[in-house]
């Protein structure tokens, strides 16, 4: 990367974040619905933090923050950067407004392309990791922008829409599997590409032969197992998982309402009818979880996947295709389907430093080797990822209760 690209790729990842956040009233940027779920503001802000912090703070000639208090309100979790705002109380913040944040936004706008026009080759070769991890940042961001968007809208009776239109399902697909023979493999980022500090090292992994069903598990599929008394059978369930459906009363994957009768699902595009054709998502690991024992099945490890994943093109139902919600399949092909786009997938992997992981130091070893605790791993990416963000070694991570983020489940079973 020379400086010409990264002052066009910049420009790039800026505009994609605000071309998202158009759609949405200064009033619907500043709900926040959950403790989990941040203001649209607060996303577009805290992008701007981490280039102001992690790339102008050090590099800028005399530089003077655009704003006091911004490294307090905006900071999301770094310790060693300082003390922060509460996170569940980000929804309590009017001021800066969602059009402040754009002066803000265009402030460090200005400031990072004049940084990058001056910047002599040395110091840029310095601070090209942190702008490219800045880039990746924001992509993490434009995702989570929309799956807050999401939970926001749907408290609201009015129902409103985002954006995208429903693609009918296929509810004739029937479920096939693909073997896969293991060995002694290597997971992990092979170079040659951005990734991120938890994609490394590429290391050593044994595998059983196993098998990966070739889709997801689509409504139609879930509908069953709920009639087959799924959420009210304790032996399917993890204990922790069980806990989850009688202290909140789980009845159905997050999205679902039922009127009449009839299953209705949430989505950015507005509320539909329940398509059975289409992969069931909102799930926690608990529930991928307990659907797999109940199918007599169980969910891939993240090495399965990984593996599995190497030799397919990195292209699916991303958030460019503007459908903002999982699709069907499409046609058998003999091998895996649905890989990246759709749903994210549950692993049955704990999220967990590689062998010999390292994170950088000072502030930035922060960004994800802190949380390798009590959460697992997700692989290949969902219908609100951006294009060119994930990759078969790409690595996301939540609690095994989160329902928010867009997630489904992918079988797995042992081999011969
Ligand atoms: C990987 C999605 C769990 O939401 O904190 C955002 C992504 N990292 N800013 C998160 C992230 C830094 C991260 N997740
Ligand atoms: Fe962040």
């Amino acid at each position: 990367m020379d400086t010409t690209t990264a002052i066009a790729r910049f420009d790039e990842v800026r505009a994609d974040t605000e071309r998202l956040a158009a759609p949405l009233s200064p009033e619907d940027q500043t709900v926040q619905s959950m403790p989990d779920v941040s203001p649209t503001k607060w996303h577009r802000a805290h992008v701007t933090w981490f280039f102001e912090t992690f790339v102008l703070a050090e590099n800028e000639a005399g530089f003077t923050p655009f704003q006091d208090q911004y490294w307090f309100l905006f900071n999301s979790y770094y310790e060693q950067v300082g003390p922060r705002y509460a996170r569940p109380m980000r929804g309590v913040i009017s001021r800066p407004g969602a059009y402040e944040v754009g002066d803000y936004r265009r402030n460090v706008d200005d400031r990072i392309r004049d940084l990058l026009d001056r910047v002599d080759e040395g110091t840029f070769a310095k601070l090209a990791p942190t702008i490219e991890l800045g880039f990746h940042h924001e992509q993490q961001h434009q995702e989570l922008l929309l799956m807050d968007i999401k939970h926001v809208l749907s408290l609201n009776p009015l129902q409103p829409t985002y954006a995208g239109r429903p693609v009918a399902g296929d509810g004739t697909d029937r479920l096939g599997w693909v073997d896969i023979d293991g060995g002694l493999v290597e997971i992990g980022s092979e170079g040659g590409g951005f990734c991120f500090d938890n994609e490394l090292p590429r290391h050593q992994q044994w595998l059983e032969p196993y098998r990966l069903a070739d889709r997801l598990i689509t409504n139609g599929e879930w509908l069953e197992f709920m009639a087959d008394g799924g959420y009210r059978r304790p032996e399917l369930w993890l204990s922790d998982g069980w806990a989850r459906v009688n202290a909140e009363g789980w009845e159905a994957p997050f999205y679902w309402r039922q009127t009449d009768g009839v299953w209705f699902e949430h989505t950015l595009h507005g509320t539909t009818p329940l398509d059975p054709g289409l992969p069931v998502c909102h799930l926690s690991h608990y529930e991928a979880d307990a659907y797999a024992t109940w199918a007599g099945k169980r969910l891939p490890t993240e090495a399965e996947w990984e593996h599995a994943a190497w030799t397919y093109e990195v292209t699916g139902n991303l958030a460019d295709r503007d459908s903002f919600h999982p699709r069907a399949a499409g046609p058998a092909t003999g091998g895996l389907r649905q890989l990246f786009g759709d749903c994210w997938e549950w692993t049955s992997s704990a999220y967990l430093p590689y062998p010999g992981f390292h994170p950088a130091a000072g502030a930035i070893g922060e960004y994800n080797g802190k949380f390798m605790s009590n959460q697992m791993v997700l692989r290949g990416g969902c219908a609100l990822t951006p294009p060119g963000h994930t990759r078969a070694s790409y690595r996301n991570f939540f609690p095994p209760g989160a329902r928010w983020p867009v997630t489904g489940l992918r079988l797995a079973d042992d081999g011969r």
